[in-house]
């Protein structure tokens, strides 16, 4: 397997251009389903989950092709509304083609997702929110199914659920009537997949307010062009190392809109920040001041950058508290930057950090996406050499990370398994 090897030390420096957004890109592939057409969807992001959600539309019947970032997507021949357990146990968000091939076939069979290194991760918010909208839903062999025609209602959400919002959005688009959403989540992803949605022809209003009401119209019309917004987690993983490395950076292509809570933390810890239009010119604190944070669905701190933040609270001039609301398992991390020399207890969601002035190298382990990046930028910071393995995680959701921090001046390089 892959590994990353960082040698410790250098603090960041340069300009850097940040990414699609890979939770932006994933649920509008699957919105493709709604309507028979061609599609083409501009900055893209070159990951595995969106190659992995490519492969569940090819096996649905789509066509799909990529280049130079840009995805090109032909759903006028799909006629298997399926997600098998061998792509949907790999990525959870392919349970978001749940909705569309509901709405457009009428049936849809989708694999459970079970659980992940971070906990249980329910669906059953999307469930019963289906079965308001009329649909039955059957239980077999480890898939839902999925049947029936809907008729618009109200449906009001326990917790914010990003998935659930989205994917009850794709099945009442076509909906008979009225779709009142409440408690609906208000994550600039879910904000994109309402504009992409009411390009398709859908009359969705609310967008940015956790109430979103759909009309239901009988057609649904392809989109030629469409434009996926920047990663709000890389840009804010980029952000969180070079506080933590040190240095000064420059962040192009961003929304700083999606940023506003993780970049008033981050000047809460010491950093400087300066925004124009769409860049941010930020740099390092001399000394890391100790925060508590705790996560929150959108605008709150997201969960997405816990990890992250919580490797930066490691070498703060104090003692600090980390919780994650969202995900309350979501601390696979902490084991691993203990063996950096972080200091740091465990008591259900909540992490006590006490912080040191310096990691020290080791050998360490990725568990999911977001802590292979937290254990990255940890080791940026680190004195001496750290390796890291099963960095398989870290290609899901980030495109050429090493090469990225390279640029930035980081002593950085994959060690391809091959050449061990
Ligand atoms: C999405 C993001 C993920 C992010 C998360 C929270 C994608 C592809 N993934 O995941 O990166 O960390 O939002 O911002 O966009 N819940 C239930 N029952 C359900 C659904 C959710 O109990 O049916 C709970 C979850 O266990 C969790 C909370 O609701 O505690 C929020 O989860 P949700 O927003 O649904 O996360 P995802 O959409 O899976």
């Amino acid at each position: 397997m892959d590994k990353i090897i960082v040698n410790g030390g250098n603090p960041l420096e340069g300009k850097i251009k940040i990414g699609g957004a890979k939770n932006a890109v994933l649920p509008i592939m699957t919105a493709c389903l709604l309507a028979p057409g061609k599609y083409t969807l501009t900055n893209v992001p070159n990951l595995k989950d969106t190659r992995t959600m490519s492969e569940l539309l090819i096996r649905i019947g789509a066509e799909v092709s990529y280049r130079k970032h840009t995805l090109s997507i032909n759903t006028e021949n799909c006629n298997n509304p399926e997600a098998p357990y061998d792509l949907v146990k790999t990525m959870r968000a392919s349970f978001y083609v749940l909705g569309p091939l509901l709405s457009r076939f009428g049936i849809s069979k989708v694999s459970l997702p079970g659980g992940c290194a971070w906990g249980p991760r329910p669906v059953d918010y999307h469930i019963k929110a289906l079965k308001e909208l009329g649909a039955e839903i059957l239980l077999d062999s480890g898939y839902i199914i999925a049947k029936g025609s809907l008729v618009g209602t109200e449906i009001q959400f326990d917790n914010v659920s990003v998935g659930a919002t989205g994917n009850v959005l794709m099945a009442a688009v076509k909906a008979e009537g009225l779709t009142v959403i409440r408690n609906a989540a208000q994550e600039p992803e879910i904000t994109l997949l309402c504009e992409f949605l009411n390009k398709m022809g859908a009359n969705i209003s609310g967008i940015n307010t956790n109430t979103l009401t759909i009309e239901g119209v009988s057609e649904l019309n392809s989109v030629e062009e469409f434009e996926i917004v920047p990663d709000r987690i890389e840009a804010g993983t980029f952000l969180i190392a070079t506080a933590m490395a040190g240095g000064k950076i420059e962040l192009l292509g961003v929304n700083p809109d999606h940023l506003k809570i993780v970049l008033n933390f981050l000047e809460k810890v010491g950093s400087k920040v300066i925004i124009k239009n769409n860049s941010i010119k930020f740099i390092a604190p001399n000394k890391v001041l100790p925060i508590d944070m705790i996560t929150s669905p959108f605008p709150g701190f997201p969960t997405d950058l816990q990890a992250q933040w919580l490797a930066l609270m490691t070498i703060a001039n104090g003692d600090s508290k980390v919780t994650d609301e969202v995900y309350i398992d979501r601390f696979t991390h902490v084991a691993e930057l203990t063996r950096l020399g972080a200091k740091i207890s465990l008591n259900k969601n909540v992490a006590s950090i006490q912080g040191v002035s310096q990691l020290k190298c080791a050998q360490i382990m990725s568990t999911d996406i977001r802590a292979s990046a937290s254990l990255i930028i940890a080791a940026l910071s680190a004195e001496g050499q750290s390796e890291i393995s099963r960095i398989y995680h870290i290609d899901r959701g980030y495109e050429k990370i090493e090469e990225k921090f390279r640029n930035l001046g980081a002593d950085i390089w994959r060690q391809r398994a091959d050449q061990l």
